[in-house]
């Protein structure tokens, strides 16, 4: 499973890659919108730190449009993924970069129907949003493995991103279901690491090391 961190925040980055486990790094308009600089900036400075799949979103809602601002996005680096969001223009402007041979993220996914469909364009992933579906009283993990079932079926190679990742439960349940990517926020990974046993356990180490080295 692949690890990526959902933000625009150059100093989170830097971090996450001092971690060591994080493959890549996604990012949407509201998260540019935090760091109040241009999307193309942020993008710069991050394909500098990661050497994985970056995520960058058009703005555009209309097909011309979208594949304008992606193709201008793509030319930033090779490890730049195009997200788009999954409207009859994000499907089209998906089929139009993936026979471009350009990686393509289909975003703001809430049904196996429209995981689909990206898939049948060829989208590189396909993003569920699991806590936004929570948020609503449905499932998110249920779509997660509803796309799981279908892509298995007929061998789609669309790899399923778990998104909108709230809690460390979301990042299990995702990854015992088969997801294929996790992304997450920085405080959702910083969870990952927690658990009280290992804090008091640790406490124990270092307090009975003092003793027998008085
Ligand atoms: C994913 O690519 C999105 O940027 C993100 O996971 C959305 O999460 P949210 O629902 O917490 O805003």
């Amino acid at each position: 499973m692949q690890f990526f961190i959902d933000t625009g925040i150059i100093e989170e980055i830097n971090q996450a890659k001092e971690w060591g486990f994080v493959d890549g790094v996604t990012t949407n308009p509201s998260l540019i919108a935090q760091t109040g600089r241009s999307q193309a900036d942020v993008i710069k400075d991050i394909v500098k730190i990661i050497d994985g799949p970056i995520s960058a979103e058009v703005i555009s809602t209309d097909r011309e449009g979208m594949i304008k601002e992606g193709a201008e996005l793509a030319k930033i680096h090779d490890n730049v993924v195009i997200k788009l969001p999954l409207t009859e223009a994000g499907i089209s402007a998906c089929k139009w970069f993936s026979d471009n041979n350009i990686k393509t993220n289909v975003t703001l996914c809430f049904s196996a129907n429209q995981a689909l469909l990206a898939a049948k364009n060829g989208a590189t992933y396909i993003s569920p949003f699991v806590g936004r579906l929570d948020d609503i009283g449905v499932d998110g993990n249920g779509l997660i493995a509803e796309i799981r079932q279908v892509f298995d079926n007929y061998g789609f190679t669309t790899k399923i991103l778990a998104a909108s990742l709230r809690h460390a439960d979301h990042v299990k349940q995702s990854a015992l279901i088969g997801a294929d990517v996790a992304t997450m926020p920085f405080s959702v990974i910083k969870q990952l690491f927690k658990h009280p046993l290992t804090d008091i356990g640790l406490e124990k180490f270092l307090a009975d090391h003092a003793k027998s080295n008085k």
